[in-house]
């Protein structure tokens, strides 16, 4: 069944896809959530239109998503939704950014697809049956050591308040990678290491929306997704390091004693 699912989650990407893409640069409406955290006109466009493609074919599924708080009820099947991932790359007319949709079911991702409307890419994964961008299967990179690779990260919202504590992980991972890039976008950034672009990916706390997609990308990809320290990931919100599996253990070793989860 869930090569159905993916047709509908793949539908609702794109739908959001097209509405960011038609209102790129054309000055959108802003409010603010917290100093830096912002919600555009757009992002609650790309919801309704979410929305309405998941609840047209699923209309007794639960969905959780990042704009309007839903009432659940308990249903098998979860569905989790970034309508637009990157809303500040957005607002500054900076593209890199996607709508995000994955589906759980029973407590399991079984799919997941991220579009990036201003390179026409849409990452795609299935449990069991592999990640794609645009149909072509995706690997992960065979980096093995941290000095050769190229990681991402990302920053959480309450970084003012908390500078110190939320740049001590990037520092250290400043001297021990090749590089690393903050690109404004964790479904995206999960898609790269999917996609072979990036070797690993981290950050100290994203919500359920931002991840479960690119997880399943990375997953499926061959990588491996996990807690902070390593541990299994469950659905709720959490510290995520995603890599190519084989430099697992040193990224999570790096961030041991620097990164802290702090919802
Ligand atoms: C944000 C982006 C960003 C990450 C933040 C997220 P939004 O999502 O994914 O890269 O660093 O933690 O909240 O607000 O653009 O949907
Ligand atoms: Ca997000
Ligand atoms: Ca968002």
């Amino acid at each position: 069944m869930s090569w159905r699912h993916l047709a509908v989650a793949t539908e609702a990407v794109l739908r959001a896809g097209r509405i960011q893409k038609e209102r790129y640069a054309s000055g959108v409406a802003i409010e603010y959530k917290g100093e830096i955290d912002l919600v555009t006109e757009v992002d609650r466009a790309c919801e309704l239109a979410i929305l309405e493609t998941i609840r047209s074919r699923y209309p007794a599924h639960d969905i959780v998503t990042e704009e309007t708080d839903l009432a659940r009820t308990g249903s098998r099947h979860v569905w989790f939704v970034d309508p637009l991932d990157g809303t500040v790359n957005f607002a500054h007319s900076y593209p890199f950014f996607c709508a995000s949709v994955a589906l759980a079911v029973d407590g399991e991702l079984v799919a997941g697809a991220v579009f990036d409307p201003m390179r026409d890419e849409l990452f795609s994964a299935e449990k069991g049956a592999g990640a794609h961008l645009n149909g072509r299967r995706l690997k992960v990179t065979s980096t093995e050591q941290l000095i050769e690779s190229l990681v991402i990260t990302g920053f959480p919202y309450d970084l003012h308040e908390r500078l110190e504590e939320r740049l001590r992980p990037f520092n250290r991972l400043m001297g021990l990678a090749r590089a690393v890039r903050r690109d404004g976008s964790a479904a995206l950034d999960l898609c790269y290491v999917g996609a072979g672009r990036a070797d690993g990916f981290w950050e100290v706390i994203l919500k359920p929306w931002d991840m479960h997609a690119g997880r399943l990308v990375v997953e499926e990809a061959g990588g491996r997704a996990t807690r902070l320290d390593g541990a299994p990931l469950g659905l709720g919100p959490d510290g995520v390091v995603a890599t190519n599996g084989r430099l697992h253990e040193a990224l999570v070793e790096a961030l041991r004693d620097e990164a802290v989860t702090l919802v």
